[in-house]
C-alpha cells in the first residue's frame, strides 16, 4: 500500500501529457508512492501496471512491449496487461498470486489519468473536464514542473490568489486588488468554484489593455488538484451592469484564455505540476500564446520557489500549525472536502498541517 496519505484515492490523477506516451515504450512515474509503469501498445491502446516484477522487484519500466502484454527484462517475465504473469521461462506451474497491480487509466483532453482507487471503481465521467491542447477552440502552450513539495502545498497556493499581489507583482503585474478583495467561493460536488471581477483595470494578470476594462476569471479547482480557469476582457461598467454576476464568455471583447492544470502527488515530498494556457482563437495568436508561456514559466517558478521553501520551513517545524486567513476560505473548503472523500476511500490519516483552529476542534470533541 501506499506510503502517502490523507489524498483522495478514488480519482483520476494525471500522470502525463499524451504526447509523452510513445507506443510501445514503457513510461515510468511514481504517484502517491506507488510506482507505476504506463505503456501504449502499437494499436493505441493504454495500459498502467505497478512498476514492480513480481519475481524480484525489478521495475517492469524496465521492460519490453510485446503486443498487449509487457515483459520484465530482468529474468523474463511476461505480464497480461490486467497484472496477471502469462510465462515464466523455463517453469511450467505459475503460481496463483504471480500478478502485480494493475490500474485503470485514460486518455482525455491531451492528458494520460490513472485512477488510484480499486480499478473496478474507475468512472471516465469523474476525469475533469480540462481543454486540452488539441481543442480547436483554443490555442495552448503547455509545460510541466518537478516540485520538492508536498501536492498539498501547491493545491493550496493555487486555491488562494492573494498571493498574486505579492508571489507574482512583477511577474503578471498583478495589482493590489488579490489580495484586498474577496473572490466569490461556491463549493462543488468534487471542488470549489473561485470567481472575481476585477473592475476598470489595464489587465489583472496577464495580457494588458490599452483601455481600461473590467476583467473577469473563473475557475473551478477539482479533486484530487486540477486547475480549470478561464477569463477575459469586457468593457468597463460589465461588473456593474451584471450586479458582479459572471458575464458570458463569447462576450468577452479582449483576452478571453484558458489554462488548466494538474497536480500530482508522486511522493509525500515530491510532486509534478502540468499546466497549459494560451487564448481562445478569437482572441490572439501563437505569438501571444508564445507570451504567455514564457510569463507563465517566470511565474510558476516563483511558486516553486515560495512553496519549496514553506517546505523545508515546515520540515523543520514540530507539530507544525497554521493560521487560516480570510483569503483561506477556498484552501479550507477543499481539504475538508479531500479529507471527507479521502476517509470514504478508506483513507482515515488527516492532513499533515493542522490549522490551530481544528486542533483546538478535535480536542474539544474528544473531550466531550
Ligand atoms: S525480476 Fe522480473 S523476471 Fe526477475
Ligand atoms: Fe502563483
Amino acid at each position: 500500500m501506499s506510503s502517502v496519505n490523507g489524498y483522495v484515492r478514488n480519482a483520476w490523477y494525471v500522470a502525463s501529457w499524451a504526447q509523452d506516451l510513445t507506443p510501445e515504450k514503457t513510461f515510468a512515474i511514481t504517484i502517491l508512492g506507488e510506482p507505476i509503469v504506463i505503456w501504449r501498445t502499437a494499436g493505441g491502446t493504454l495500459y498502467a501496471l505497478e512498476d514492480r516484477c513480481v519475481h524480484r522487484l525489478a521495475p517492469l519500466s524496465l521492460g519490453r512491449c510485446e503486443g498487449e502484454r509487457l515483459r520484465c527484462m530482468y529474468h523474463g517475465l511476461l505480464f497480461d496487461p490486467d497484472g496477471v504473469v502469462a510465462e515464466i521461462p523455463g517453469q511450467e506451474i505459475i503460481p496463483a498470486n504471480a500478478r502485480v497491480r494493475h490500474y485503470a487509466v485514460i486518455e482525455r483532453h491531451s492528458w494520460v489519468w490513472v485512477w488510484m482507487g480499486d480499478a473496478a471503481l474507475a468512472d471516465p465521467v469523474l476525469v475533469p473536464p480540462a481543454v486540452g491542447y488539441d481543442d480547436p477552440d483554443y490555442i495552448l502552450g503547455h509545460g510541466q514542473l518537478d516540485y520538492a513539495a508536498e501536492a498539498r502545498l501547491i493545491n493550496d497556493n493555487l486555491l488562494d490568489f492573494s498571493h498574486l499581489s505579492y508571489v507574482h507583482a512583477n511577474s503578471f503585474g498583478a495589482g493590489p486588488q488579490f489580495a484586498q478583495t474577496q473572490p466569490t467561493i461556491i463549493p462543488l460536488e468534487r471542488g470549489v468554484r473561485v470567481q472575481r471581477w476585477i473592475a476598470n483595470t489595464y489587465g489583472a494578470s496577464n495580457r494588458k489593455s490599452d483601455v481600461p476594462v473590467d476583467s473577469w476569471q473563473s475557475y473551478d479547482f477539482l479533486v484530487p488538484g486540477i486547475l480549470l480557469m478561464w477569463s477575459g476582457n469586457y468593457p468597463a461598467g460589465t461588473a456593474q451592469a451584471l450586479n458582479h454576476a459572471p458575464p458570458e464568455r463569447d462576450a468577452a471583447i479582449a483576452g478571453l484564455n484558458f489554462t488548466s492544470q494538474a497536480v500530482t502527488p508522486l511522493t509525500d515530498r515530491t510532486s509534478r505540476y502540468f499546466f497549459s494556457w494560451g487564448p481562445h482563437r478569437r482572441h490572439g495568436d501563437e505569438a501571444i500564446r508564445d507570451g504567455m508561456m514564457q510569463l507563465a514559466g517566470v511565474a510558476f517558478g516563483e511558486d516553486k520557489v515560495m512553496i519549496e521553501a514553506q517546505q523545508r520551513v515546515i520540515d523543520m517545524t514540530p507539530d507544525p500549525r497554521i493560521m487560516p486567513t480570510s483569503h483561506d476560505r477556498g484552501v479550507t473548503l477543499f481539504n475538508r472536502l479531500v479529507q471527507k472523500l479521502a476517509r470514504a476511500d478508506g483513507d482515515g490519516a488527516p492532513v499533515a498541517i493542522r490549522s490551530g483552529s481544528d486542533a483546538r476542534d478535535r480536542q474539544a470533541a474528544a473531550a466531550s
